[in-house]
């Protein structure tokens, strides 16, 4: 591992020890979240609808994941157009041009198509070219991964303003006759502009922790229509175009990897839970967040909880629940606050953040 010492202030330049004893030399510039942005379809399917779709009561959805209803995009809209919705709330946040973006990453894992990449059609959706744009798969956990690449990318000098968005359509890849996956999740983009600041400046980002465990990968898993099984009729009939899911197994690695993911997090910053002002996990069952919760010693006030209303929306669900904390005033500057997402893969990402932007009363939300 690369402990980074910086070598002297203005420099932007710091010493990286190797755990071999190298020594190098690396560029390290501080990195903040400019602006936040989200974009919820309108529509919205409750407990009350999901009753007459399955054998399912709300009794049954609210006590086993505390949701009660869901955002579902209409047919004419894909995980693109959220994304790209979310996009111009952020850089309206930020106050920036589209122009001065300089990456874009999405994480998704329902891309408008498998090529090419949704980040592209974003790309083109804000009037720019000639910058990498590109998707990057990890499930729920996709926003924390971006967030750590773009991290990367912005503190080693290579850019400058960084677009990372956390889109997803589910609902395209829900078996709704199936009761034991429908119930769970909702549509929604979430999109944070990353952007690199001067030598000095407070740092934004503190640190990460990314991992996966492909032994896993079944247990969270759309069978067909990539190059394993190519859509056939077959493959169709088989209903294998759904998601498939072992809840059961699923649950238990996400109320551990949601602790350890965590701590992980605040040690490589030398920090521990108390140090945290708000942790914000993924959203995708009350019954995870609050075992998780209840391991780490963190009082409820300090976490952010809005699967009720939205369901698990995936890629996006850590930024929709970071920007509700903006909107209800929960996140302010100076605080400590700390974002994990697991997921299909099995995935894991935390991010630890220290918050830097003011608030500037422009409305971060894009409804569609
Ligand atoms: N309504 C009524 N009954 C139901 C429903 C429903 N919607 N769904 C399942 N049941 C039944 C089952 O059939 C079962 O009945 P049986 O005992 O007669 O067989 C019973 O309820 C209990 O089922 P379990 O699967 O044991 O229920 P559990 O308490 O584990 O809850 C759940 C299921 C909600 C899926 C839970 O396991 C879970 O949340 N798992 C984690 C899922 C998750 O986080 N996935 C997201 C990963 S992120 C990503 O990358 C997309």
């Amino acid at each position: 591992m690369l402990d980074l010492k910086p070598t002297g202030a203005g420099t932007g330049t710091a010493v990286a020890a190797r755990e071999d004893g190298v020594q190098v030399r690396a560029n390290v510039y501080p990195v903040q979240v400019a602006g936040v942005g989200i974009a919820i379809p309108e529509g919205r399917l409750t407990n009350a609808d999901l009753e007459r779709m399955v054998e399912t009561t709300d009794e049954w959805i609210v006590s086993r994941t505390g949701i009660r209803e869901r955002r579902i995009a209409p047919p004419d809209v894909a995980t693109s157009d959220l994304a790209l919705a979310a996009a111009r709330a952020a850089l309206n946040d930020a106050a920036m041009e589209p122009g001065e973006i300089d990456l874009i990453i999405v994480a998704t894992i329902t891309p408008d198509h498998s090529f090419p990449a949704t980040a592209c059609l974003v790309q083109a959706g804000l009037g720019i070219a000639n910058i990498p744009a590109y998707d990057l798969s990890a499930g729920c956990s996709g926003l924390a991964y971006a967030i750590d690449q773009a991290w990367h990318a912005l503190s080693s000098g290579a850019y400058k303003n960084a677009l990372v968005i956390g889109a997803d359509t589910l609902s395209r890849i829900v078996d709704f006759t199936d009761r034991r996956t429908c119930v769970l999740f909702g549509d929604g983009a979430a999109a944070l502009v990353l952007s690199r600041r001067e030598p000095g400046a407070t740092p934004g980002i503190l640190a990460s922790n990314l991992g996966a465990d492909g032994r896993g990968g079944s247990l969270l898993i759309l069978p067909a229509g990539g190059s394993r099984l190519p859509a056939s009729h077959a493959t169709v009939a088989a209903r294998q175009h759904y998601l498939q899911m072992n809840g059961q197994e699923v649950f238990k690695f996400a109320v551990r990897i949601l602790e350890e993911s965590t701590r992980r997090v605040l040690a490589k910053a030398g920090l521990t839970v108390d140090d945290l002002d708000l942790f914000i996990p993924h959203q995708a069952n009350i019954r995870i967040i609050e075992a998780a919760r209840e391991r780490l010693g963190i009082p409820p006030e300090r976490v952010i909880v809005n699967v009720d209303h939205y369901g698990n929306t995936s890629a996006a669900s850590i930024g929709l629940a970071l920007a509700e904390a903006l909107q209800e005033g929960r996140l302010r500057p100076g605080m400590l606050v700390a974002m994990t997402g697991f997921g299909t893969g099995l995935t894991w990402g935390s991010i630890l953040l220290r918050w830097t932007k003011e608030p500037n009363g422009t409305p971060a939300v894009t409804e569609r």
